[in-house]
């Protein structure tokens, strides 16, 4: 059906450009790639703004510093396994900074890892199983910029200004304990996750209940951490080493991640120099709609945040071990999920953009392993998920049985993505270049990235800091 209309608008395109072209006027749709520098700066430049954009996202809260106490305290806390139930497991696990803020996996791996301390893709499971987590790690990086939801089906929300709704509580209530921030909120999830950190630990308890055991365990050696990180000198350990301070500790260190001195935010800033040709082509294609010729990337991932926030059904081939839905457990449903309601199905929202050439694997499962793969994909869903080759699947153990039917339910619930008609040979090749000047350089540098990073001889009061370290050459991350 998609084909069909690309096909019937693609030939009535042709049409009127020939009728327009005897006449003597020019199409409002015209060809990006036939744009020479100046005439690519002069449409940037009205783009820019017409849509306001600066460059640099804005934070609803004040951003820390990394070598704030709290920040830094935060960060002994998202090394530290002590915070796995079962001591094998710390948030940085599944999100180093080397690794773009995830994991370098399609789909994430706790508490069942072979060897918890090896990350990136060798990163290998205990038992020849299928990888538990049904979701990509989405990068820890700019956290801090997310004004209303969090996780790819939004299950943490803000709620208008009444507070912030958790998976604790029934949609769309509040949860009275989320804390302050989004980020904060999160973090007080994963440790209540049996497939990321807790494991088999305290099995049947509430999810609060764990979280008390694990503060209690924090109290035992953490005070002159907790003391130094939340400036309270005499503070006891009952009360200072709080789930909601550990949680609020951690949301710290998250949101001091901030890297967001991009390619583009220097060309924004007038320097017209800082994008090649291809990418400034590649702008002009993301942000112009798709009525006036170009891809209409803009629409969902829009301003300088490069997302609206809101979900919607892309049709991302639907790989691994799927969410559990109450009936079929290896599809994901996504935000209906959260809401129950129909129409959400398949929804997840939209990503960012910014650093998006190193938080690869694509897709809320990974499915698409390289950028190009997942710009095809962006430009023609459809066509581009029933053709979904796994082979570019790095990661062993990734359950594929159902994939098709799956990835069928999801385009047959209709999609809300239309597909580019006149894709041009060059339009994934300019996307590409432009995405991949939203990244900050220190995303790539491990000595820029090194304050996010404990030293080799660093340890926290538990002796429990996870020091990452990559698998094939046995180097510290
Ligand atoms: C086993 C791997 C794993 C561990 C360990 C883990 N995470 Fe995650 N994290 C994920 C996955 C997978 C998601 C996406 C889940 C979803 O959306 O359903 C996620 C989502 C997030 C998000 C949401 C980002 C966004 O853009 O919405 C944040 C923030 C985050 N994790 C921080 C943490 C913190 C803090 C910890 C430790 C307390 C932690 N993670 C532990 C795998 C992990
Ligand atoms: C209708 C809204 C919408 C439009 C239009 C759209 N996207 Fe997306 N995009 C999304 C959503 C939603 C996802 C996440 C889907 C999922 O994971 O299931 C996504 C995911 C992505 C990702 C993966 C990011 C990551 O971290 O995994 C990239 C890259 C991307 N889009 C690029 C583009 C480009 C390039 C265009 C234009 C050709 C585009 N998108 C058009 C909504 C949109």
């Amino acid at each position: 059906m998609e084909d069909i209309i690309n096909k019937s608008t693609t030939s009535l395109k042709i049409i009127s450009l020939i009728i327009m072209g005897m006449v003597g006027v020019s199409s409002q749709a015209e060809d990006v790639d036939q744009l020479n520098n100046e005439q690519l700066d002069s449409r940037l430049s009205t783009i820019i703004k017409t849509s306001k954009l600066t460059g640099k996202p804005h934070s609803n809260q004040p951003i820390p510093n990394i070598s704030s106490p709290k920040a830094q305290l935060g960060m002994k806390l998202f090394y530290s396994k002590t915070l796995g139930g079962d001591n094998t497991t710390a948030c940085v696990s599944c999100h180093h900074p080397m690794l773009g803020g995830g994991d370098n996996l399609s789909l994430a791996v706790g508490v069942d890892s072979k060897k918890p301390d090896i990350m990136g893709v060798h990163r290998e499971l205990k038992k020849d199983n299928f990888t538990r987590v049904p979701r990509n790690a989405p990068t820890t990086f700019n956290v801090t910029f997310w004004q209303r939801v969090l996780f790819h089906d939004a299950r943490i929300e803000k709620i208008d200004d009444k507070g912030i709704h958790t998976p604790d509580v029934p949609y769309p209530t509040v949860d009275a304990l989320a804390g302050e921030t989004l980020v904060q909120a999160q973090a007080r999830f994963p440790i209540t996750s049996s497939d990321e950190m807790r494991g088999e630990y305290m099995d049947k308890s509430f999810n609060q209940t764990l979280r008390r055991a694990l503060a209690k365990r924090l109290q035992k050696n953490w005070l002159t951490d907790f003391r130094k990180g939340f400036d309270d000198p005499k503070g006891s350990a009952e009360d200072l080493i709080t789930e909601q301070n550990f949680s609020e500790a951690i949301a710290d260190y998250e949101r001091s991640q901030v890297f967001i001195n991009s390619p583009w935010k220097a060309y924004i800033e007038g320097d017209k120099q800082a994008l090649s040709d291809s990418a400034k082509k590649g702008a002009l294609l993301f942000h112009t709609a798709q009525k006036e010729g170009g891809a209409g990337c803009a629409q969902c991932h829009s301003g300088d945040f490069f997302t609206d926030e809101r979900a919607y059904n892309t049709a991302m081939p639907q790989i691994g071990a799927g969410k559990d839905n109450g009936v079929t457990s290896t599809n994901d449903y996504g935000c209906n999920l959260v809401t129950k309601k129909e129409d959400d199905k398949f929804r997840f929202r939209t990503p960012t953009l910014l650093n998006v050439e190193v938080t690869g694997p694509w897709g809320h499962d990974g499915a698409y392993t390289s950028l190009e793969a997942i710009t095809r994909h962006m430009l023609s869903p459809v066509k581009s998920a029933k053709n979904y080759d796994s082979k570019q699947l790095t990661q062993k153990h990734i359950a594929l049985q159902d994939l098709k039917a799956n990835t069928q339910e999801a385009i047959d619930a209709g999609i809300h993505i239309t597909a580019k008609p006149n894709i041009n040979k060059n339009d994934v090749k300019n996307l590409v270049s432009y995405m991949k000047a939203l990244t900050d350089p220190c995303v790539k540098d491990r000595a820029c990235l090194s304050k996010w990073i404990p030293n080799a001889n660093d340890n926290d009061p538990d002796g429990q800091t996870l020091h990452a370290v990559n698998g094939k050459t046995g180097k510290r991350l």
